[in-house]
């Protein structure tokens, strides 16, 4: 699969096997990840690989910040929201590191580490996985970030779900054009 075709054709899967993702594929997928482009070689992308029992203790903590928030919550919303991270066998954080070179912007490290995202999930479309970006209240809770091992301070762009695809074939993607979104400063 060439690189517009993998541009062209991905879309967001949710319905994934349970089966794990073998490691030679995650390290092809980091890999590929950290081929975007970054300023000052900065590499503020952090990733942190969730598989196994990582996601249930990440479902614990999700379920005890709900639980915390709203006491009086059955146990079925918080069985729910403990499941989240089991979506797919494959869950990566990614993180933006605060700045170690003082020309850094800190916007411009979100976007590098946004970018690096893209590319991950390019390559899983290209390896024959399926993924979805997901980001959510989890994303922007330092309890979340600290048990992830990522500066509470620093953003959470990311929860990338990744499996193999549940369904065969899917039609391809349609979404709405550039034209509304674009203006052409030309010479006129
Ligand atoms: C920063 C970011 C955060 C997102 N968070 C969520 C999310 O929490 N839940 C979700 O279902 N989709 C989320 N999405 C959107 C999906 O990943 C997906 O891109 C969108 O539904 C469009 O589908 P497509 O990728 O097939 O075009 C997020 C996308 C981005 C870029």
């Amino acid at each position: 699969m060439d690189a517009l075709e993998a541009i062209f054709t991905r879309q967001s899967i949710s319905s994934v096997r349970p089966d794990p993702i073998p490691r030679e594929l995650v390290e092809r997928l980091l890999s590929a990840a950290v081929q975007a482009p970054n300023h000052y070689h900065a590499r503020p992308w952090r990733f942190v690989v969730l598989q196994g029992a990582a996601r249930e203790r990440l479902g614990d903590l999700l379920a005890s910040i709900l639980q915390s928030a709203h006491p009086d919550l059955p146990p079925a919303a918080l069985d729910k929201e403990r499941a989240k991270p089991l979506r797919a066998p494959l869950v990566i954080a990614v993180g933006v590191a605060k700045a170690e070179d003082p020309r850094e912007v800190a916007i411009e490290d979100v976007c590098a580490a946004a970018a690096a995202c893209q590319n991950l999930l390019l390559a899983a479309h290209a390896l024959g996985l399926a993924a979805r970006w997901r980001t959510g209240e989890a994303a922007a809770d330092s309890r979340v970030k600290t048990f992830l091992g990522l500066d509470p301070g620093q953003p959470l762009i990311a929860f990338l779900y990744i499996g193999f695809p549940l369904n065969g074939q899917l039609t391809p993607p349609q979404r709405p054009s550039f034209e509304d979104r674009a203006l052409f400063l030309d010479s006129r």
